[in-house]
């Protein structure tokens, strides 16, 4: 059976994530800050856990928890969209800063503390949600916050696909498309399910020639 630990699973595309893999037969680990209200994700009968990723206590607790349980896949969901205003001239560089703390610098903690169990696992896949506006070729300027949080992601997954290629670990950088959720918002033009499908493929076709790359739920590279 194949074993998914999924962050930031209780809405959105982790809770898609979930359900999509879930009924796939997998071992779903759906982690949330908030388990206790974590109201949809409880008819699904997954193993529900906390992990707030900004938290390294909370990571390194869930990693105690998790000591010696191989994961397959760590899908690496968890995100937020930074604050309201982020035009040059009113963006909050404090606010700025949290937003890389959360989306750039927290998987990359996650990466590194879950290595051992990626390891152990079969396919020893780490997926990772990033977005197309972390692009710089293709930024039409504005959000601040969260295109510089997204970039600094890809460059950090990208190094982390390179380092752990010699140990046969892979690192998928995905943009979901524009899709409607909190995030997203209601004219998004793509429903969570038809993106995670799309990912969930992109996920399973995951190799060492893929590892590293920029791609899209589709498989359609993404430029720097
Ligand atoms: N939707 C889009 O169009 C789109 C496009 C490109 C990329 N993405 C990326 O796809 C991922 C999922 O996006 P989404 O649209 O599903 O967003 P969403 O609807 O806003 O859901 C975000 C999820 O992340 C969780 N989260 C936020 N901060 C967390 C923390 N510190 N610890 C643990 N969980 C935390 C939220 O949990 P709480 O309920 O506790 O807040 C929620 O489960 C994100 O990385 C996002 O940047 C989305």
């Amino acid at each position: 059976m194949t074993t998914v630990l999924i962050t930031g699973a209780n809405r959105g595309l982790g809770l898609e994530f979930t359900r999509q893999y879930q009924a796939d037969g997998a071992d779903v680990i759906a982690c949330c800050r908030h388990p206790a209200e974590a109201d949809s994700l409880k008819p699904l009968g997954v193993r529900v856990m906390e992990l707030d990723v900004g938290d390294p206590a909370s990571i390194a607790a869930l990693a105690g928890t998790l000591k010696d349980v191989a994961i397959d896949i760590l899908v690496s969901n968890a995100g937020i969209w930074g604050p309201q205003a982020q035009d040059a001239a009113t963006c909050d560089p404090d606010a700025v800063m949290e937003t890389l703390r959360i989306n750039a610098v927290a998987p990359f903690r996650l990466a590194q503390t879950f290595k051992p169990n990626l390891k152990t696992g079969h396919d020893k896949k780490l997926a990772v949600l990033t977005s197309k506006m972390g692009s710089i070729s293709d930024s039409s300027g504005g959000e601040i916050a969260y295109r510089a949080s997204k970039a600094a992601l890809n460059m950090i997954m990208h190094a982390v696909a390179k380092d752990w290629a010699r140990e046969g670990i892979l690192v998928g950088l995905f943009h979901p498309g524009w899709v409607r959720t909190d995030m997203g918002g209601p004219s998004a033009p793509l429903d969570a399910k038809t993106s995670v499908t799309g990912l969930r493929a992109r996920i399973a076709e995951l190799s060492p020639q893929t590892s590293g790359r920029f791609l899209d739920y589709t498989g359609m590279e993404i430029r720097w």
